[in-house]
């Protein structure tokens, strides 16, 4: 079948490289993709805001599957636009509705509520009642959490140590320090523990558990510095175990997809469970409506179901027939970053050595052809690298072989993905 995937990213990168795999993938078409999804697809330029346009692709090009990487068309609300063709199709990706457990996190807040998933307790607060969020914040316990209740790209959340900061930060956010987002803000309780990423795919009733990962989120080494979309990743989790993830399903997976279906919210797509383990008990630290970027890019090369026939299997609600069968490899993906990212960064710097990578996967971020045929960086994360290994000493190993050989002026990448993990196997043994 002909397919059309949304995106530009390393994610998108790494699902169209799944889908490649596929038997029944013929014409595969990106919007709009990077230089790497030109060489394995077709890279267009369509304005998805433009139903009219997308639905005239769509017939013009016989496409029987759309795949939405990102959460902003998904919030935006691109399914629901597409309502009068999307019978004919396999559509993969929530409707607006669904989407907002991303898009608001006051909705996903009272979901979990309403459906008893763990989380960390929470008050709303506006303009109106800044004086109970005042309140709330003298209650906890340092630090403080406050994150806008909208999209705001990843940058909504101010975590605190100090009371006056939280006070002023507050009062800053619901005047509009991320715009609209912020108007509304959800003061949290801290959670403490380590954060990991769960994935399930939902036919709106039915679910498969895809690998967990561990994600790297900060710019530098030790986990300093500020957030990033995620530096690295590691897959499988050592301390996700067995019954660690039982309790991610029964308290969590369940009820999640059980709530969507009793609102009746139409979910057809993947949920990111952002979790932190509280002493071997989940929490949700937020829901998010896609895969993770760069999780896609670790767990995806160690599913080994045939992807089309999975997606296919979610949209005609038949997931309880699917098993998913996962190798039994261990991968890492290191992120090669443009010096300066996440805050300002050059782009346009000549990429070279990547046809000398042997022992890697790697997925594109941001990154374009120019006219001489160079590829060049066009943003901040640039490349993912992901290798398969017995263990993750093997796969970060070979990643990091794999980073030296690729070189572009302002490369950085953080040199201890996975050593935490290692460290704590180690300690176990
Ligand atoms: P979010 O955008 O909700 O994922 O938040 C960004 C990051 O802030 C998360 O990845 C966590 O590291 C941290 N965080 C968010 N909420 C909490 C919380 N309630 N307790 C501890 N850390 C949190
Ligand atoms: N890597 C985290 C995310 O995709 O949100």
């Amino acid at each position: 079948m002909n397919i059309l995937l949304i995106g530009s990213g390393g994610r998108e990168h790494a699902i169209a490289w799944k889908l490649k795999q596929s038997i029944h993938t013929d014409k595969l078409f990106v919007t709009q993709g990077n230089a790497g999804t030109e060489q394995i697809a077709d890279n267009i330029s369509l304005n998805i805001n433009n139903p009219q346009l997308v639905k005239e692709f769509v017939h013009n090009n016989n496409i029987e599957m759309i795949i939405v990487g990102p959460e902003a068309p998904l919030a935006d609300g691109i399914k629901d636009k597409l309502n009068d063709i999307i019978h004919n199709i396999h559509f993969i990706g929530p409707s607006t509705e669904g989407a907002q457990l991303e898009s608001s996190k006051s909705f996903a807040k009272k979901f979990m509520e309403k459906y008893n998933i763990p989380t960390a307790s929470h008050l709303d607060v506006t303009r109106e009642n800044i004086k109970e969020g005042y309140n709330f914040i003298d209650q906890q316990k340092p630090p403080y959490v406050l994150k806008a209740d909208g999209l705001a790209a990843g940058k909504g959340v101010i975590i605190t140590e100090s009371k006056a900061e939280a006070y002023t930060t507050l009062d800053e956010m619901v005047k509009g320090k991320f715009g609209k987002a912020s108007y509304k803000v959800v003061i949290e309780e801290y959670l403490k523990g380590t954060e990991v990423s769960v994935f399930a795919l939902t036919d709106g009733k039915n679910y498969v558990i895809l690998p967990e990962a561990k994600d790297y989120k900060r710019i530098y080494e030790g986990d300093k510095g500020p957030n990033t979309g995620g530096m690295g990743n590691i897959s499988p989790v050592p301390f996700a175990t067995e019954e660690f993830i039982n309790k991610v399903e029964e308290r969590i997976i369940k009820p999640t997809v059980n709530g969507l279906n009793s609102e009746n919210i139409d979910y057809k797509g993947f949920i990111f469970f952002g979790l932190m383990n509280v002493n071997g008990n989940p929490y949700v630290i937020e829901y998010n409506v896609r895969l993770g970027d760069p999780e896609a890019q670790t767990i995806l090369p160690l599913i080994e179901n045939d992807f089309v026939e999975l997606l296919v299997a979610t949209s005609e609600e038949r997931l309880d027939t699917v098993s998913i069968i996962k190798s039994n490899q261990t991968a890492a993906t290191v992120i090669l970053a443009s010096g300066g990212y996440p805050e300002k960064y050059q782009k346009g710097k000549i990429i070279t050595g990547l046809e000398d990578v042997d022992e890697s996967i790697v997925f594109h971020a941001g990154t374009k052809t120019v006219e001489n045929g160079n590829i060049v960086t066009a943003g901040g994360r640039v490349l993912a690298i992901t290798s398969l290994g017995r263990n993750i000493i093997e796969a970060v190993n070979k990643s990091y072989r794999s980073a030296e050989k690729i070189n572009f002026e302002g490369k950085y990448y953080r040199k201890d993905i996975g050593q935490d993990l290692i460290k704590m196997i180690e300690q176990n043994q």
